[in-house]
């Protein structure tokens, strides 16, 4: 039985809603709308002109249009910003465009995977004792900024990134672990945001008292600042740590030829196909024997699936799909599930 009250309006009246709605809301007609305005026009207290008047006087069209304004702004903004930087903006419209490209694209589905960071390190490591740990000062650390920068206006000097974009906590203490045990000399990652990644590591790098993390990012849009990257890593811990201003397709290579070889490279940029492919593809090469490629959200796309199988290797993935996460997509909607990849050289 169908009982949907659009089903019932005359095919005419229907167009009519569908029509204003469209044009002018920028959005189909929902239930609630084909009922109040089709009872209005079908019984003949409204015409269509006066309906239309409505509708550019209502709250919804003002917003929608203030929000297109905002949006044309900061996308002229974001030009008129890089503009200095002619390299960065064809970097960013390619990084945009292979986006778009990513997303027609079947991405492969990942069902071999741990939940739990102590069976990864169990499959990654033998004959290694497990660290004993106590992150609680940098948890502590983590919640105080946190809440600090909750209080700032997105997106902001202060706030240019959805906290949410950072690593998960769970694969923050594998990166910590993972360095625990491994003890590096080097570690490269791309994709610093805040700098919950670097933290973990150079926390585990302190600990040991030896190693250094090198880091890439830059900032690409008029309210991100470099002062902003790696603005959450404790003080105690930026003796062990340099960071690389530039985008890696600029900056990766020069620097793995000035440091190399290295023990880790964690990968957290930009994740299209053709940045994660040429990142994977310049680090692995500087890795040493046993060393560990790493890579945050390979699920986004199919380049850690056919870079692992062009390469024979067999990864290892780590399902981040915590609480946090889940609350995340449900609030906006997005339905996925986020991995991190390693692999073993
Ligand atoms: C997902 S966030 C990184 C999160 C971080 N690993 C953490 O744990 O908080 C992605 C970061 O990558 C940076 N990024 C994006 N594209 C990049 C590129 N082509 N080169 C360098 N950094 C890039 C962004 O500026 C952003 O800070």
């Amino acid at each position: 039985m169908n009982d949907k009250y659009s089903d019932k309006l005359e095919v005419k009246t229907k167009n009519v809603i569908n029509e204003l709605y469209l044009k002018i809301l920028g959005r189909p007609a929902d239930e609630d709308g084909f009922q109040y305005w089709g009872s209005l026009l079908e019984s003949g207290k409204i015409t269509k002109d006066e309906m239309r008047q409505e509708f550019l006087n209502s709250y919804e069209y003002k917003t929608f249009r203030a929000n297109k304004t905002i949006k044309i702004k900061s996308t002229i903004d974001i030009i008129k910003f890089n503009l200095s930087n002619i390299d960065v903006l064809i970097e960013k419209i390619k990084l945009s465009h292979n986006s778009w490209k990513d997303s027609k694209s079947t991405v492969y589905k990942y069902t071999d995977y741990k939940t739990n960071v102590r069976d990864v390190i169990n499959s990654v490591f033998t004959n290694y004792e497990f660290p004993k740990y106590d992150l609680n000062q940098l948890h502590v650390h983590f919640a105080q900024f946190i809440k600090n920068l909750e209080s700032k206006q997105m997106y902001s000097k202060y706030r240019p990134y959805p906290i949410e974009y950072s690593i998960e906590n769970d694969s923050g203490l594998l990166l910590y672990l993972i360095c625990k045990i491994l003890k590096p000399k080097k570690v490269v990652e791309t994709g610093v945001a805040y700098g919950l990644s670097s933290s973990y590591i150079l926390q585990a790098l302190h600990e040991n008292n030896q190693g250094k993390l090198f880091s890439i990012d830059y900032a690409f849009k008029p309210w991100e600042s470099k002062h902003m990257i790696g603005s959450m890593i404790p003080e105690n811990l930026r003796y062990r740590w340099k960071l690389i201003y530039g985008t890696s397709s600029k900056k990766l290579k020069p620097l793995l030829n000035s440091i190399k070889p290295i023990d880790i490279f964690i990968h957290d940029s930009a994740h299209t196909y053709n940045n994660m492919n040429s990142e994977y593809q310049t680090a692995w090469n500087f890795l040493i024997k046993d060393g560990l490629l790493i890579s945050d959200d390979v699920g986004s796309n199919n380049a850690f699936y056919d870079f692992t199988n062009q390469k024979n290797l067999k990864p290892e993935l780590f399902s981040q799909m915590n609480e946090n996460f889940q609350k995340y997509y449900k609030e906006h909607n997005v339905k996925t599930k986020t991995f991190l990849g390693i692999v073993q050289k």
